[in-house]
């Protein structure tokens, strides 16, 4: 991944830490559980969760495992996610600052490994999912969970044109036969799959970003959401009501498990 773009991660979610973490976060209680569900934790299990963030999905997995890994590019997010783990008395989990694209663990390291919503941060998923693919045990699972793009080619350009106009740290979203080719490339099968529609306030979702009303990359973003609206342009099901905007991404979540014929 170029230094240049690690660059613009690491400053996003920066500035962002707070109002991700804490104020505004993503997922409710029960969405988040959904989550943990999906994939399947057991008790004897070490697990990594790749660009974990405050480590939101390794600390709700931690419990129920018997190490919990998570790595981060940003400082910032690591800092937090250490903080939640002492506020919240977890002693078998551990951060460490590091790529996706370079994961400093040896191959079959872990039972399960993690990776939520930081695909479309990535320049280059398909090297972060080798990578996965590596650090996972001959029998692991892996699961990515992140936001799908339309297929359409012009609603696909537009969705991706509104997600980096809010935040210039996104990379590109995936449509959901990209990640379907990609996991096959990589020797992986998908053992189960769930999309799911997560409706959310524009106003809350800018402000995760970091983007306040009175901001121009509001103003920018709103406008091109608005005029989206007319014939979905976008993919995001935008429906203007008062002052807010609720819309809406498709979710894909895929357990994955490496292919018969790629067991080393
Ligand atoms: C939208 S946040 C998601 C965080 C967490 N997975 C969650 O779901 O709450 C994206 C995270 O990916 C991290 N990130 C982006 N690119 C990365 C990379 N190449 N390697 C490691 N972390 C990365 C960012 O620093 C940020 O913390």
């Amino acid at each position: 991944m170029s230094k240049k773009h690690n660059e613009l991660v690491q400053k996003q979610f920066t500035k962002t830490r707070e109002a991700f973490s804490v104020y505004v976060v993503r997922d409710t209680p029960e969405v988040l559980e959904e989550k943990i569900r999906f994939m399947r934790p057991e008790r004897g299990e070490r697990t990594l969760d790749v660009a974990c963030g405050p480590g939101t999905l390794a600390l709700a997995v931690a419990p129920q495992v018997r190490f919990a890994c998570g790595g981060d590019l940003t400082f910032a997010m690591l800092r937090q996610a250490l903080e939640f783990q002492r506020e919240r008395g977890i002693a078998n989990a551990a951060f460490a600052c590091c790529d996706a694209d370079h994961l400093p663990y040896p191959d079959g390291t872990f039972d399960l490994v993690t990776c939520q919503c930081a695909f479309h941060h990535m320049q280059k998923p398909m090297t972060a999912l080798i990578e996965m693919a590596r650090v996972m045990k001959p029998e692991g699972r892996a699961v990515i969970i992140d936001a799908l793009a339309p297929e359409s080619d012009a609603k696909f350009e537009l969705h991706n044109r509104i997600e980096r106009l809010r935040d210039p740290s996104h990379a590109e979203s995936l449509r959901l036969t990209t990640f379907l080719r990609m996991f096959d490339e990589s020797g992986l099968e998908i053992a189960r799959e769930a999309l799911r529609r997560r409706e959310r306030s524009f106003n809350r979702w800018m402000l995760r970003a970091g983007v306040n009303p009175g901001d121009r990359r509001y103003r920018e973003t709103r406008e091109l959401m608005e005029q989206s609206v007319k014939g979905d342009a976008a993919g995001f099901s935008p429906r203007v009501e008062g002052d807010d905007i609720t819309i809406a991404h498709t979710e894909g979540m895929f357990l994955l498990h490496r292919k018969p014929s790629s067991a080393p």
